[in-house]
C-alpha cells in the first residue's frame, strides 16, 4: 500500500487477512513478528489463539455484569448501563467520562453529538469506531449530566480495571479530566493534553473531551491536532519504526 503510513497498512492488513479480528486459522503473517502485543497473544494462545476466544468470553461476561449492575444509586435512574464497545483485541482504548442522554437510551458509548465528533476525529486519521474500544469511567448516566461523584467512580473502578486488563490496549486515550485523573490525579489537562506517557505496558495519552471541544474553538483545535499524533505514537509503541526498546521510553515519556 504505497503512500500509506505503516500503522495504517498494518490495521488494514489485519482486517483483510483476519476478518475474525486477529485470529489465525493459519500460520500468522510474518509482519506480526514486529508487533509485541500480537506476539504475546500468539504465544499465549497458539496459532488459533484460543486465549483470544477466552478474552472475548470474559469481556462479554463483564459487559453483562455491568448491564445488570446495582452497585450505586445511578442504577435506579438509568434506562441502560453503558459497558463499552469495540474489539476485544483493540490496540487503542478511549476512556470517556460517563454516558449522556443518548448513550443512556441506547446502552452504547459516544452516540450523541460528542460521539459524532469523535467519529470525525477518528476519520481524520483514517480510523473507524470498529478499530478501537470505547468506554467510560462510569457506566451509568448521572442525573442532568452532572460530574461523577467519588463513590460512583469507586463503584465502577473494578469494571474499568477489568476492561483494561482484558483488552490490554497498547494505547489508552483519556477523554476529559475525569478520565485523565484515573492516571494522573494531580495533573492539569490544559498542560498535559496530547503528551504521551509511557506507563510500562501501556502508553496513556490525555485529550480534551470531545464535548468540550465541540463548543470551544480553542479546545477543538487542540483535540484535532492531538488526534493527528495518534498514528506516530501507536507506531512507536509497536516498535514499527525500528526504535530499540531502550529508546522508546525516551521518545514517549514526555511529561
Ligand atoms: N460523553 C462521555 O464521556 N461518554 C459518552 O459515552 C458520551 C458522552
Amino acid at each position: 500500500m504505497p503512500g500509506e503510513p505503516t500503522w495504517l497498512c498494518l490495521l488494514t492488513k489485519l482486517r483483510l487477512e483476519n476478518p475474525c479480528r486477529h485470529r489465525f486459522a493459519h500460520d500468522p503473517p510474518e509482519f506480526l513478528d514486529r508487533i509485541p502485543l500480537a506476539q504475546e497473544r500468539l504465544a499465549s494462545g497458539g496459532g488459533r489463539s484460543i486465549s483470544q476466544e477466552a478474552i472475548l468470553s470474559k469481556l462479554t461476561d463483564l459487559h453483562a455484569q455491568i448491564a445488570a449492575c446495582q452497585k450505586c444509586a445511578l442504577a435506579q435512574g438509568r434506562d441502560r448501563a453503558v459497558p463499552g464497545e469495540g474489539p476485544e483485541d483493540a490496540q487503542i482504548m478511549f476512556i470517556g467520562e460517563a454516558p449522556g442522554y443518548h448513550e443512556n437510551r441506547l446502552g452504547r458509548p459516544f452516540v450523541g453529538a460528542a460521539g459524532k465528533f469523535l467519529d470525525k476525529l477518528l476519520a481524520s486519521i483514517d480510523m473507524q469506531r470498529d478499530d478501537v474500544y470505547i468506554c467510560n469511567v462510569i457506566k451509568c448516566r448521572p442525573p442532568n449530566n452532572r460530574d461523577p461523584l467519588p463513590n460512583e467512580v469507586r463503584a465502577c473502578q473494578p469494571y474499568l480495571d477489568q476492561q483494561v486488563e482484558l483488552i490490554k490496549p497498547r494505547l489508552i486515550i483519556t477523554l476529559g479530566r475525569h478520565s485523565m485523573s484515573q492516571y494522573f490525579p494531580k495533573a492539569t489537562i490544559s498542560k498535559i493534553h496530547g503528551v504521551p506517557k509511557n506507563l510500562g505496558d501501556v502508553i496513556v495519552l490525555p485529550f480534551f473531551h470531545p464535548a468540550a471541544a465541540l463548543h470551544q474553538p480553542k479546545y477543538r483545535a487542540d483535540i484535532e491536532r492531538d488526534f493527528l499524533k495518534i498514528p506516530r505514537i501507536l507506531a512507536q509503541a509497536s516498535g514499527l519504526e525500528g526504535t530499540p526498546p531502550d529508546q522508546r521510553a525516551e521518545q514517549l515519556s514526555l511529561f
